[in-house]
């Protein structure tokens, strides 16, 4: 039987549970995921256990489109590891040499990560590798030279939410999306179980300049995961 095809906007398409971006380097996985040909388009898929992005299109109960950025937006990306969810949104943001001219600033504190992402972006024009702490705004901000229309922050560490509001009150243009995938058991200074972990994260941006728009529980697809979909007031 063939499954029911959904577009989400330019790139990308869910097909059952599946979500695929177009791969804009053809022939190339990233992360050793499947790749699919549809007449002269190659379709990479995003897997959901690995993306919190991907996890979140799945869970989220509002329009999935909406938490996509846009073919030639201005993004950033906090937690970038070596470029897996990097290079599903580079699919959808610049596409094939960057043709849509976007743009996605790719923040990682980790050296080894850095490397494989400097590699990515070598084959990926339009990713910004930047080796820096995301939680020291002077370190990023020579990269950022103006405000982002798309933000998301993966950070494995503590204060993730007094990190987040920082750099998305710094950053974010007003109306842009800025989403923050939250693991409770990196919250390791702040006491209570995963659901006090996520109200106190909760109470930390309900009291900035920022509104939840979703709390998207990731349960089943990354555990101990909350992604937060947030805009400015
Ligand atoms: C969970 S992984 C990110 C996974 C990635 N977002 C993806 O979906 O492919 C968290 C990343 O945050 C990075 N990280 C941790 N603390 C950081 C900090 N203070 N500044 C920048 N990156 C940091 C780690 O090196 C690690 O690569």
């Amino acid at each position: 039987m063939k499954r029911k095809v959904k577009s989400l906007g330019w790139g990308v398409r869910k097909e059952g549970r599946n979500i695929w971006t177009r791969n804009a380097v053809k022939g190339v996985s990233v992360r050793k995921e499947r790749r699919k040909r549809d007449g002269r388009n190659e379709w990479r898929l995003w897997d959901a256990t690995k993306s919190k992005i991907a996890a979140s299109i799945i869970r989220t109960k509002l329009n999935p489109v909406d938490l996509i950025p846009l073919p030639g937006q201005n993004c950033l990306y906090l937690g970038a590891s070596i470029g897996g969810t990097v290079s599903h949104i580079h699919d959808c943001v610049c596409g094939s040499r960057n043709h849509h001219k976007g743009q996605i600033i790719a923040i990682d504190v980790s050296t080894r990560m850095m490397r494989e992402l400097v590699a990515l972006s070598e084959i990926r024009p339009g990713i910004i590798p930047v080796l820096a702490d995301a939680r020291n705004i002077s370190e990023i901000s020579p990269f950022v030279n103006k405000k982002v229309d798309w933000l998301h922050q993966d950070l494995s560490i503590s204060d993730q939410a007094k990190t987040f509001v920082k750099v998305v009150e710094v950053f974010l243009k007003n109306n842009g999306v800025a989403l923050l995938s939250l693991k409770a058991a990196s919250e390791r200074m702040s006491d209570g179980d995963t659901e006090n972990k996520f109200d106190k994260a909760m109470e930390i941006i309900n009291n900035s300049n920022l509104n939840i728009i979703e709390m998207i529980d990731l349960k089943g697809l990354e555990e101990q995961h909350m992604l937060f979909y947030c805009k400015l007031k």
